[in-house]
């Protein structure tokens, strides 16, 4: 039998070091500044104002996980983007992804620190246990705020927008609305890989004119339209299909059932629901993201959690749908499919 070490303890233990080191690089904008061209230490250590101390460990530290390249040594060594950094991590690019690590920069990781608390008491750790409302009354008050979590938000869906866009056979629909639809990404992925397919993003009021602009800029104004709705007043508007990506997982267990319900509503005689989440696996023992991120929705919302596929299927049975399917897109996420 392999001998034990305590290296996996360490690591895990520890990942807050390498978890806030590229945060803090993202957060600046060191990326987005090395994508321009390759700098030497004292000129990063100067444009972003840091103290002499900070390099070149800040700097080779970002080279030794892998997001930084250095090449020569000392301080004439030039620094650039890895090629990972530098197609995610520049903000001038499209596919920019860093929106989640300013979020974990600025609130996430601040919130995290009372974990224990969340644990203990059940109760939400966020801006709403320093006496604010919801998430989304605190964080969408403020436009700044807004649009750091839309893009934040859009950092971890894009990719599994692309895959369902994909791998979901769309051919017998027509129409499609996205509820909680933020930047308006999903029901952009769709019609762009399906010319088909005519989609609705609906949202909160000041989300509109943010999804607008997305959805102008891409070009896809013919067949991508925006729509406000508040779930919680409104009925969702009717289409073939309904998709909720990360909707569900922000809520607890009667507003989740409500939710899918209104979905059924909304859908004709074979229409289908379709939710995209960091689906936990049945047994709850491998989907580390998807049972960290049900974590965090305890700091985010108490009562909130994620949940599995078998509990997906139980509460879209109970509100009427045939059946149902999980389809794996990418990493730790899964689209969970109920049929009416
Ligand atoms: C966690 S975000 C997910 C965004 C996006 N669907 C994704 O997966 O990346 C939840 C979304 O639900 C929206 N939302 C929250 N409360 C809502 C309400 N009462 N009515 C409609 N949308 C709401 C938020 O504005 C936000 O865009």
């Amino acid at each position: 039998m392999a001998q034990l070490t305590p290296e996996r303890i360490v690591q895990i233990g520890m990942g807050f070091w390498p978890a806030r080191t590229l945060q803090t690089a993202a957060k600046l904008g060191l990326f987005t500044e090395l994508a321009k061209g390759p700098m030497t230490g004292e000129q990063i250590r100067q444009k972003f104002e840091l103290a002499p101390r900070a390099i070149p460990d800040f700097t080779d530290a970002l080279v030794s996980l892998g997001m930084l390249e250095r090449e020569g040594d000392g301080p004439d060594a030039l620094y650039s983007n890895s090629a990972e950094a530098d197609a995610f991590l520049d903000k001038a690019k499209p596919s920019y992804a860093g929106g989640l690590l300013e979020m974990a920069h600025d609130r996430l990781y601040p919130f995290w620190g009372d974990l224990l608390k969340g644990l203990k008491t059940g109760q939400a750790q966020n801006e709403s246990a320093r006496g604010m409302a919801s998430i989304f009354e605190t964080v969408y008050s403020d436009p700044e705020g807004l649009a750091q979590f839309l893009a934040a938000m859009s950092g971890v869906s894009t990719g599994n927008f692309m895959a369902l866009a994909e791998k979901f056979d769309w051919s017998p629909y027509k129409t499609l609305c996205d509820v909680g639809g933020a930047e308006g990404i999903l029901a952009m992925s769709v019609a762009r890989a399906n010319p088909h397919m005519t989609c609705i993003t609906a949202d909160l009021p000041p989300v509109e004119p943010i999804a607008q602009g997305k959805i102008a800029e891409a070009g896809l104004e013919d067949r991508v339209s925006t729509a406000v709705v508040d779930f919680f007043k409104d009925d969702l508007p009717k289409a073939d299909v309904i998709t909720m990506g990360m909707v569900l997982h922000d809520w607890d267990l009667p507003t989740k059932k409500m939710l899918i319900a209104k979905a059924y509503d909304a859908l004709p005689e074979g229409g289908a629901f379709i939710v995209v989440e960091q689906l936990i696996d049945d047994a709850r023992r491998e989907n580390a993201f998807g049972l960290m991120m049900s974590l965090n929705m305890i700091i985010e919302g108490g009562d909130a959690f994620d949940y599995t596929g078998k509990d997906f299927a139980l509460w879209c049975a109970e509100a009427g749908f045939k059946g149902s399917e999980v389809l794996h897109l990418a990493g730790p996420s899964s689209a969970a499919i109920a049929y009416k």
